[in-house]
């Protein structure tokens, strides 16, 4: 199978939502990345697609998140949220590859590190570790394991702690 990823073009935006709906069950990812994609927090080059034969079979996005500490000092990061292959074409990699090159992509584009929140025995096989190791909080309540880091380069986290602000896009989902 020869699985293509690319960055999203406007013909693509109807599949994507689709390819969110059906991975998801439910509209909120879907309707989630189409806020984000007329937000700030938007990155272009960030909202990966993955084709197989010409279909549009997976998504992922990156946004822009900020980080708070204690004294109030925010420092720009990226979280990567949501992602989704379509029900047919899971656990084939597709995920996997969406991940990786959008985690080059981000080192790319200079950014240091990436936070997500998601399954604890699926995000380590690309790098990330709890945040927790770097004193960085959801901010939410959820369990430590599932709410990671990785950087993207050596100590690209060094110095940065605190709670972990997604932007307002992401409220309600
Ligand atoms: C998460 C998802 C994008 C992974 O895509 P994929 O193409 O199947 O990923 P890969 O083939 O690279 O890896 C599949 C592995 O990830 C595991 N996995 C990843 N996320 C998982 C989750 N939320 N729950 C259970 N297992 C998960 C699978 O069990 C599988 O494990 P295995 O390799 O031991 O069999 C896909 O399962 C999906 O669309 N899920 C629904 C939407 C979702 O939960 N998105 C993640 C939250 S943002």
């Amino acid at each position: 199978m020869r699985v293509i990823i690319k960055q999203e073009s406007v013909d693509n935006i109807k599949a994507i939502y689709e390819i969110n709906r059906l991975g998801f069950g439910q509209d909120n990812e879907a309707k989630l990345v189409d806020l984000l994609r007329n937000s700030n927090a938007f990155v272009p080059e960030l909202s990966l697609v993955a084709f197989v034969d010409d279909q549009l079979v997976g998504h992922i996005l990156f946004s822009k998140i900020t980080i708070v500490d204690d004294h109030q000092n925010e420092f720009e990061n990226l979280g990567l949220a949501p992602m989704a292959v379509k029900p047919d074409y899971q656990k084939q990699g597709i995920g996997g590859l969406l991940i990786k090159n959008g985690l080059e992509k981000a080192r790319e584009l200079n950014y240091k590190s990436v936070i997500v929140l998601g399954h604890e025995h699926y995000y380590p096989r690309f790098g990330f570790a709890p945040a927790s190791r770097w004193n960085i909080k959801a901010p939410f309540d959820v369990p430590s394991e599932v709410f990671m880091a990785i950087e993207l380069v050596t100590d690209g986290l060094k110095g940065i702690s605190g709670t972990v602000k997604y932007p307002k896009e992401f409220e309600g989902v």
